[in-house]
């Protein structure tokens, strides 16, 4: 008897948490910098055409995965992957859905830490009387423990690591319906009001005497279409790249909680939900915060200045800057790293979600003792990168996958569900107990479309970036490794190839202990075993 036997509590729980699971860091902090780095409006053109022809059929065909899944009670990948394949080799792909969101949960966790961090040194004023842009990212890299000899400087993003992943293992011990949406709804409802306030206070601001910009020129400066950048392939990779981190596509995360519906529940209008929630989030409040807030205190030149530093400095270094100028400025720096918290955390849980499936239905292990296996797991790979940061430890994680990572994954999978599996069947899946018919044009972009387009960028992103990172001659962020960090940069590249060899192994040792048969596949779980009430009751007759 299998026991991992969960489901979604109600459907608003549902579409909650798969918002959630949407709706994270990359919103709020990736989003904006993406957007100023590669030139605002034609950015935007090539993102919604992304969006469009990637991520959204890409989300339906993760939602047909995860639930084709379910009926085989399989919560992750490698026994998704062998339901569409009858072949020995399908279990082994399905390797790269335990060990992207592995990775990337452990990374993510450590930058969620300083979100919580910063909530902290907001309301307690401590970054207050730091002046400068420059001032802030020292104090951001003092906490970090940059550049300071030794372990003692780093015993409090330690603390707040800590902190943070004792609350995500929470959460996840608690299971589907009781801990991961439950959270959602709490945090989500938290994290839209915190949203829209700091929207609402970024927008009625006033220019600056000195700068001179208002809001409405960092508005136009993202999102006026501008084609000039059309013929610049790093905008087009730029852009996609952003559709799958933020709609979380190409993880494997989407597809376990997908897992849990039943065979008589729509994904349609589900699906379509959950990414009109992550755009919203993304292109309205996401837009609509840090770049005019930073465009009104340090006009546009200086944000794309600030942009191209780094990932995180809008969010941590320029921010505070604004906020300090403000009246109840600590209570608004409260709100937007809260904010960064509960986007991220809603996140965070949902990547522990296919590792624990994993173990729970293939080795039966109960799901409080899965859960803080894990932690354990991240506590040791999380202390590296909190040692290991200014080597370019992270960097080198969140480049194989998070972001090659993902679009490899998403094409794999594409190419399973829409061609090995065939146009047909997916076709009929993903409309089974549907709410909606989606055009037939639709089947054509799922078919053709969307596989040539993932392609495409693949080819074009090996080609241009992962070979010359592979083999050293740049680094992820454009610039040029020196030798001093080459030791740590193999060592992240060589934990990784250990990571997947060690679930590699463990998808075989599951194979052979329960004796699964390939080219057979598994036996249909009959959905009465299911531990609650359907997220849909009018399909179900009471109990
Ligand atoms: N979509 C999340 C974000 O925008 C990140 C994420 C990726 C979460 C993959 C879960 C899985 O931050």
């Amino acid at each position: 008897m299998n026991s991992s036997n969960e489901a979604w509590g109600s459907r608003i729980g549902l579409i909650l948490a798969m918002a959630g699971n949407a709706v994270g860091l990359g919103n709020f902090l990736r989003f904006p910098t993406q957007a100023a780095n590669h030139g605002g409006g034609s950015f935007m053109i090539t993102y919604f055409i992304a969006l469009l022809l990637l991520g959204i059929p890409l989300m339906w065909i993760e939602w047909g995965i995860g639930r084709n899944g379910g009926l085989y009670r399989k919560g992750h990948i490698p026994g998704m992957f062998a339901a569409l394949w009858k072949h020995p080799a399908a279990k082994y792909l399905g390797a790269i859905g335990l060990v992207i969101p592995f990775i990337v949960l452990t990374y993510y966790t450590y930058i969620e830490s300083w979100t919580l961090a910063y909530t902290f040194f907001s309301i307690t004023k401590g970054y207050w009387g730091v002046e400068s842009q420059a001032g802030m990212t020292d104090f951001l890299h003092a906490y970090q423990g940059i550049g300071s000899p030794g372990m003692a400087a780093l015993w409090l993003p330690f603390l707040f690591f800590c902190l943070t992943l004792v609350i995500n293992i929470w959460v996840v011990s608690k299971g589907i319906s009781g801990g991961i949406e439950k959270l959602a709804k709490i945090g989500m409802p938290i994290l839209f009001v915190f949203a829209a306030v700091l929207a609402v206070v970024v927008l009625l601001l006033p220019a600056q005497p000195e700068v001179g910009t208002t809001a409405a020129d960092g508005l136009n400066f993202i999102y006026r279409p501008d084609l000039s950048g059309l013929g610049d392939a790093g905008v087009w990779l730029a852009s996609a790249g952003q559709i799958f981190f933020t709609l979380s596509v190409g993880m494997g995360s989407l597809q376990t909680y997908a897992s849990y519906l039943r065979k008589k529940d729509d994904i349609l209008l589900s699906g379509i939900a959950t990414a009109a929630t992550n755009e919203t989030a993304e292109v309205v409040l996401g837009g609509t915060i840090a770049i005019p807030a930073a465009v009104i205190f340090f006009g546009v030149t200086g944000v794309t200045q600030i942009a191209a530093s780094g990932a995180f400095n809008l969010g941590f270094a320029t921010m505070p800057l604004v906020f300090m100028q403000l009246p109840l400025g600590h209570l608004l720096g409260f709100m937007w790293f809260g904010l960064l918290f509960f986007a991220g955390i809603t996140s965070s849980v949902a990547m522990a979600t296919p590792i624990m499936a994993f173990f729970r239905e293939e080795f039966g292990f109960k799901r409080e003792r899965v859960a803080w296996t894990i932690g354990l797991v991240v506590l040791i790979a999380g202390m590296m990168h909190i040692r290991f940061l200014e080597f370019g430890f992270l960097d080198e994680w969140d480049y194989w996958a998070g972001t090659f990572g993902l679009a490899l994954f998403a094409t794999v999978e594409v190419i399973l569900f829409m061609w090995v599996y065939k146009p047909e069947n997916a076709w009929k899946s993903i409309h089974q107990g549907a709410d909606i018919q989606l055009p037939r044009v639709f089947k054509f972009i799922m078919t053709f479309v969307t596989p040539a387009y993932l392609i495409v960028i693949l080819l074009w992103w090996g080609y241009s970036e992962a070979l010359p990172i592979l083999t050293l001659v740049k680094n992820p962020n454009g610039g040029m490794y020196s030798p001093e960090v080459l030791p740590y940069v193999l060592l992240s590249r060589a934990i990784i190839v250990f990571i997947l060899i060690t679930f590699l192994i463990l998808i075989r040792v599951a194979w052979k202990r329960n004796g699964y048969n390939d080219r057979v596949g598994f036996r249909e779980v009959h959905e009465d075993a299911l531990e609650s009430e359907s997220a849909f009751p009018s399909h179900q007759p009471n109990r």
